[in-house]
């Protein structure tokens, strides 16, 4: 037997198979373009996920029997469809930027604060609400041929079942969710004058949500960083999610809904039923590392720039680099952010700007950790789980751990998302019975890294160096407007 998890990623559809001990039995990826008509745009068209999809499923397909697959995806983007289910214009996707004027429209009409209640959320420009409302003032012909709306990964699952669905941890990206009740908000839907009709059907992610043509139920599924925690194996407080990819995630599972009433943080449904989680995102986290080797040593690879990095201690003497390349989410909310590097002396070589850069995302992600956790008082974590492409590197773990103070252990299958998708296809195909059994079933923790006693005071005293940087590249810093999103994807 198998099961299949599909991940309907920004730069390719990435799939996995594994048997019920969680053994990979066959991995695809099939990459797709992503299209940039204008600075800081990002558009995909839908038929090449469903192509991709296609191809990646026939990959890992195998001759056993499948029992379930799972569907996880990119979140937020916008697919619209006309009555005839046909694709109106492409999506638009998560690190698109064109909606600053709509946000703003949807915090004066629903009001800030009840925003964040009701949503768990503020209005970002990734979001899919203020996308529909772009529409409407922009492309007002096409808004009025929409009849259904949906996220990436749930036009995948209309071609492949038929059905219109969704699940509530990837709705919650929509800022259209209650999280707190995981039903669509009606008072939000009627405030920004939506038609509620066009929503799909929700579901939680484990439920099955339709069959393929051969029979095989499909799991609601859920957005990546839900089922990317649910591949690490993080349903419960208590255990951080660490994602090192081009952004930087931090998460929390949470027994019970909670905000943060500044919206530093997304408060978002888990894929587990019963459970929320809280998630501080930064913007520019591998993609930092990308963007030195971009500047400051082209052709080299990653691991021997980091190598360079291992001969600085801890500081390297004086440098400070703030990652906000791309502007930031957690915990400023401030597209305007920008980067810095500021320290530099005569004795400073290529190996100091990859220890500052290092250090700098380790101190994005503390400050990520201290927001989400400031949320749980009384839940104290105890390890980290660390994922994503910058988890290859020990050295850099080593500087993360030593910034949060946590030991961190890293998994067998690096494979989050769609490892998650597979799980989730799992439980839908009776498998298991709910996601925390997948989880105990599936999830194998590969080795663990400690954080350096020796490196835990000056990394302490860089985060305050660090902190007191921001208010001078920040909103009100920097004069420049948002720097455009590149093409990132957490998991890379
Ligand atoms: C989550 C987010 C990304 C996208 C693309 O808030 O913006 O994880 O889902 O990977």
């Amino acid at each position: 037997m198998r099961l299949i998890g599909l991940d309907v990623g920004t730069t390719a559809v990435k799939a996995i198979a594994l048997d019920e001990r969680g053994t990979v039995l066959a991995r695809a990826e099939r990459p797709y373009p992503l299209a940039m008509p204008r600075p800081g745009w990002a558009e995909q068209d839908p038929e090449d996920w469903w192509r991709a999809s296609q191809e990646a499923l026939a990959a890992v397909a195998g001759d056993d029997e499948i029992l379930g697959i799972g569907l996880s995806g990119q979140m937020h983007g916008l697919v619209a469809l006309d009555a005839a289910d046909q694709v109106i214009r492409p999506a638009i996707l998560w690190n698109d930027q064109r909606t600053g004027a709509q946000c703003e429209a949807i915090t004066d009409r629903v009001g800030a604060e009840r925003l964040v209640a009701l949503t768990g959320n503020r209005a970002l420009t990734g979001f899919t609400a203020p996308k529909l409302l772009w529409l409407r003032e922009h492309e007002p012909d096409a808004y009025a041929r929409i009849a259904h709306v949906m996220l990436p990964k749930d036009y995948v699952r209309l071609r492949l079942t038929g059905e219109r669905a969704t699940d509530v941890a990837d709705a919650s990206g929509t800022l259209l969710l209650d999280v707190a009740q995981r039903g669509w908000s009606d008072e939000v839907i009627d405030a920004l004058e939506i038609d509620a009709a066009w929503l799909p059907r929700l579901l939680e992610s484990p439920a099955p949500s339709g069959t393929t043509a051969a029979g095989v139920p499909v799991a609601a599924g859920a957005g990546d960083q839900a089922a990317g925690a649910l591949g690490a194996g993080v349903s419960r407080p208590g255990l951080l999610s660490v994602v090192l990819g081009t952004s930087g995630v931090v998460l929390a599972a949470r027994d019970e809904f909670a905000a943060d009433p500044e919206g530093r943080v997304h408060a978002f449904c888990h894929a587990a039923p019963d459970r929320w989680q809280a998630m501080g995102v930064m913007l520019s986290a591998a993609s930092s590392l990308a963007w030195l080797q971009k500047v400051a040593a082209p052709g080299v690879p990653f691991e021997a720039l980091i190598g360079e990095a291992a001969a600085w201690a801890p500081g390297a003497d004086g440098l400070t680099f703030l990652p906000y390349l791309a502007g930031e989410r957690t915990p400023h909310a401030d597209p305007a952010a920008r980067g810095a590097l500021t320290g530099l002396a005569q004795h400073h070589d290529r190996g100091a700007l990859v220890r500052a850069v290092l250090e700098g995302v380790a101190c994005g992600l503390r400050d990520c950790a201290d927001v989400v956790s400031g949320l749980d008082a009384g839940c104290s974590v105890a390890v980290a789980r660390a994922t994503g492409g910058g988890a290859r590197s020990t050295l850099w773990l080593q500087i993360v751990a030593s910034a949060l103070e946590l030991p961190i252990e890293r998994l067998d299958v690096e494979e989050g998302a769609a490892f998650g998708a597979a799980l989730l296809g799992g439980v839908a195909g009776g498998v298991w019975e709910d996601v925390d059994a997948a989880i105990a079933a599936t999830v194998r923790v590969r080795d663990v890294i400690e954080p350096e006693p020796a490196w835990i005071a000056p990394q302490r005293e860089l985060q305050e160096r660090f902190r007191a940087l921001y208010p001078k590249v920040g909103a009100g810093g920097a004069t420049a407007e948002a720097v455009p999103a590149a093409a990132h994807d957490h998991g890379a």
